[in-house]
């Protein structure tokens, strides 16, 4: 089984972006045949600053690396460093309908929050798709957020079998019965419902675009802010407190299962006020990121080891596209 996930370089990894996606990465690299990319290309949809495209890159790579993810396993590569990518996004856009596009959510949603509406954000999906398709994934976990990006995937994929295989049958696409399987797989998302949405020190939903992240590497003091910042009601020290709130999330997100309930029964019974809560919040952060913290800061001191871990998992990665890419070019009739 191959399995396969990118996480954009925009901005520094949050707790967000652990709980909802880092962590599944990491567990699943025991699982089958694991490549998992910055998208450094899709980063430049709002990444403007070259010095900072690059060293969000390096941060993101060193963050999957300090988490766990362990380059003898799993592929691990720049999105960039594979130029077939870009090549099938193109001809892959040749089959994408617009009124596809015309209706993706995260382009929506981001235009919203006042990105500019340029032709990369909305070609997002496509450069999306392409990413999926040329590796054969099987399984591509991913955030609720993406559950449209991969319908796209498999429509596009769809489509461009259709149109390019003769004989191919849409409801057989391994070719079981008809002998005509596609050029491109249609891929499966992973949803992990768990985690669902991680809240920010605001209460919202914990976003690099909302200024309310607790990061994973962020500096200690920074971080210690934040969390003494997270926003609550005033309820007073001697009351229970209500069972809802960002603060209660986090904790019942980043406590470990065998230690919540002892904090559970504390928040409901009232005397103990927020800044305690805080305080074990802090320790719990500490505690599950401290390890992965020190591997952080060992792998800043030695950037060429990472540069060399992302340039030999770009070789791997490209390995695995070339067959695909070439069955693709015989397709459409560009075989070189
Ligand atoms: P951000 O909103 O900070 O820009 P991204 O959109 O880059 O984060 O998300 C990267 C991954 O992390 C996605 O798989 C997304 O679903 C997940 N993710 C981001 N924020 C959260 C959150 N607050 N809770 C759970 N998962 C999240
Ligand atoms: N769009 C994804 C996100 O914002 C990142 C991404 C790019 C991705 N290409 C991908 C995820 C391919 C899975 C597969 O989280």
């Amino acid at each position: 089984m191959r399995i396969l996930s990118g996480i954009q370089s925009s901005g520094k990894q949050h707790i967000g972006n652990y709980y909802g996606a880092l962590r599944q990465f990491v567990d699943l690299q025991n699982r089958g045949e694991a490549l998992y990319f910055i998208a450094n290309l899709h980063a430049l949809t709002t990444v403007r600053d070259p010095v900072a495209a690059a060293s969000l890159t390096r941060e993101t790579a060193m963050a999957f690396l300090a988490l766990g993810l362990d380059p003898a396993r799993a592929i691990l590569f720049r999105q960039s460093d594979i130029p077939e990518v870009t090549e099938l996004y193109w001809i892959l856009g040749t089959v994408v309908p617009l009124s596809n596009l015309d209706r993706a959510h995260s382009y929506k949603d981001k235009i919203s929050k006042g990105i500019s509406a340029d032709f990369g954000l909305f070609a997002y999906p496509v450069l999306m798709a392409a990413d999926i398709l040329l590796y054969g994934s099987d399984l591509v976990p991913v955030g609720r957020d993406q559950v449209q990006h991969l319908e796209f995937a498999r429509d596009w994929a769809t489509k461009f079998n259709l149109t390019y295989v003769p004989g191919y049958d849409a409801s057989d696409p391994t070719g079981a019965t008809s002998g005509k399987p596609g050029v491109l797989k249609l891929p499966e998302a992973l949803v992990q419902e768990a985690t669902a949405t991680v809240p920010g020190t605001d209460g919202q939903k914990m976003s690099k675009s909302y200024n309310n992240t607790i990061d994973l590497f962020g500096e200690e003091g920074e971080v210690k802010k934040r969390i003494m910042g997270i926003k609550t009601d005033s309820t007073p020290v001697e009351a229970p407190k209500p069972v809802d709130g960002a603060l209660y999330q986090l904790l019942k997100v980043m406590v470990p299962g065998t230690d919540f309930p002892a904090i559970d029964q504390a928040w409901r019974e009232g005397g103990k006020g927020y800044g305690d809560f805080k305080k074990t919040l802090l320790a719990a952060y500490h505690a599950t990121f401290g390890q992965a913290r020190a591997r952080y800061q060992a792998l800043q001191k030695d950037p060429g080891a990472v540069d060399a871990i992302l340039r030999a998992g770009a070789e791997r990665a490209r390995a695995v596209a070339a067959p695909v890419i070439e069955r693709v070019r015989q397709a459409v009739g560009i075989e070189r």
